[in-house]
């Protein structure tokens, strides 16, 4: 293991939530009902197309203009940027703080994955910026999660295989595209909604260098 990939919202941050509530907000705008449950599916995903799923699942997919959705869109993300002005550092996720140290004392390189145009502002929020050897810049990439690309760029940028890489997600769809990558998959949250992830842990307190390496080695052993 010679790097470790991190998904932001939801693994470094508890940024899912907020996207959640500014999305609930926007919904309730428009009258569509919208709830924890349909916002799982929207974990991972860019602004536009979580928009157009709301839209699906209110049946109004063809009700707005594109500037009208463009404004939809915008006022989601002032409520949002509104929500992360108050980031500090103690809103890291238990043990994120711990095993970013870990990692820098044994070597690793450190790399962040998010779809989200906030992460820098987060990530400078939460001072952990000098933390990373590589930010992926995600209106850089053609395809969004579930594709790979997001996660190939960030190996890419720290100069280290795919196959030498940990890469760690929230979402569904974070965890399709850490092994259509290639990539050692660690999924935090219910086994049930990260089917595919090679180790899962219930919460990021769990995850430490320690456990990484030794899962890490046993699925080498298990794959060559
Ligand atoms: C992902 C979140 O990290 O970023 C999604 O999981 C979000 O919920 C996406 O829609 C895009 O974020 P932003 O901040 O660019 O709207
Ligand atoms: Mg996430």
């Amino acid at each position: 293991m010679k790097a470790v990939i991190f998904d932001l919202d939801g693994v470094i941050t508890d940024t899912a939530e907020y996207h959640f509530l500014a999305w609930k907000h926007i919904a309730e705008q428009i009258d569509i009902p919208f709830d924890r449950s349909m916002n799982e599916n929207l974990k991972g995903i860019s602004r536009e197309e979580s928009l157009e799923s709301i839209l699906t699942l209110g049946g109004a997919e063809t009700k707005y203009t594109n500037a009208e959705k463009q404004e939809l869109m915008h006022q989601k993300n002032q409520y949002y940027q509104t929500l992360i002005s108050e980031l500090k550092p103690e809103h890291l996720l238990p043990g994120i703080g711990r095993l970013l140290c870990e990692l820098k004392g044994e070597n690793i390189k450190v790399g962040l994955a998010s779809s989200s145009r906030n992460a820098p502002e987060i990530i400078k929020r939460l001072e952990i910026i000098d933390d990373f050897h590589a930010i992926v810049d995600p209106t850089s990439l053609a395809n969004g999660k579930p594709d790979p690309e997001i996660f190939l760029t960030a190996a890419a940028q720290l100069g280290v295989s795919p196959a030498d890489c940990a890469a760690i997600e929230d979402a569904e769809a974070g965890i399709s595209a850490i092994k259509s990558a290639g990539m050692f998959a660690v999924g935090v949250g219910h086994e049930l909604s990260m089917l595919g992830a090679d180790l899962i842990v219930r919460q990021t307190c769990d995850l430490t260098f320690e456990l990484l390496n030794e899962e890490w080695e046993q699925y080498r052993i298990k794959r060559f």
